[in-house]
């Protein structure tokens, strides 16, 4: 029988100690967050990440721009930011409106300042075993989670589904930079429910039912289910069906309660770390 990864905990346990350092902070870290465009899910995702820095003692502002903002805006908002020293982290809020090029605007903002680690300098340090000013946010909550519960990393097959630059990239590497073994999945896969029965650490970072009552889990695997979806009832969902690998699992994430937390969670850290370093840098 699986033991539950608790992210909600996790989460309440890093804001406690957060807050308590923040107090300390003569200077508040100041998040920027720009949102364009009107996508539903993101319009709540940005909320929650506002609400939750003031809780927490961290300003935030959020600009808004319409779905039919030109690049160029957001651009010259993003070296606005990058050079007011009161910012000291920025996120752009994914996905954009289609004809924007996210590589283009992610690009722009200062690598000491962006908090998802996504520009090309911080996943580039990532992907050379180096430190960068801060890790994506999913990834970090990830591995903190199964640090949390002491889950070994070291020469695991960790199995990853899902290659996108947010989640399934940065997680791949990380692990890999801290010695597992690791294969990454996706839709051109071959022999999918092969690959999966060979996990010592699975990862879903899908957004769709993807382990199911036809894929058999190693007995004892670690589940980490990073999927988020709405099913026909409306019922939110991850991509592994819990009821079916509840009892060979050895751990596994909730959805929700799981890894969403863990992502806000190390928002906040990295926006702290940030800021941190910005005081370290004289800026
Ligand atoms: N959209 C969904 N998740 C994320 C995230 O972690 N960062 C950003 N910038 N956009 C997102």
């Amino acid at each position: 029988m699986a033991e539950i990864l608790d992210g909600k905990k996790l989460r309440d346990k890093i804001f406690e100690d957060l807050k308590i350092k923040i107090d300390k902070m003569s200077v508040k870290p100041t998040l920027a967050v720009i949102l364009a465009g009107d996508n539903p899910a993101s319009a709540i995702y940005v909320r929650n990440k506002k609400k939750t820095a003031e809780k927490l003692g961290i300003n935030s502002i959020i600009i808004e721009y319409p779905s039919n903002i030109s690049e160029d805006v957001i651009i010259k908002k993003i070296e606005e930011l990058n050079s007011d020293k009161d910012i000291t982290a920025i996120l752009v809020q994914l996905p954009l409106p289609v004809h924007v090029d996210k590589f283009k605007v992610i690009e722009t903002i200062l690598p000491e300042k962006d908090v998802d680690g996504l520009t090309s300098y911080n996943s580039g340090k990532l992907f050379l075993g180096e430190k960068p000013y801060v890790y994506p946010c999913t990834p970090k909550g990830i591995l903190l989670l199964l640090d949390e519960y002491n889950i070994e990393i070291e020469g695991k097959h960790v199995v990853v589904l899902g290659r996108s630059n947010l989640v399934g990239k940065p997680v791949a590497q990380m692990l890999l930079n801290r010695n597992a073994t690791v294969t990454m999945c996706h839709s051109h896969t071959k022999n999918l429910d092969n690959i999966i029965k060979t996990a010592d650490i699975l990862i879903s970072a899908v957004g769709k039912k993807i382990v199911g009552e036809k894929n058999i889990i190693k007995s004892n695997c670690v589940i980490v289910d990073v999927g988020i979806f709405k099913d026909e009832s409306g019922k939110v969902r991850g991509d592994v069906e819990f009821d079916e690998v509840f009892e060979s699992a050895s751990y596994i994430s909730p959805v929700p309660g799981g890894v969403g937390p863990m992502t806000i969670a190390s928002l906040m850290l990295n926006t702290v770390e940030l800021s941190e370093g910005s005081r370290k840098l004289g800026r």
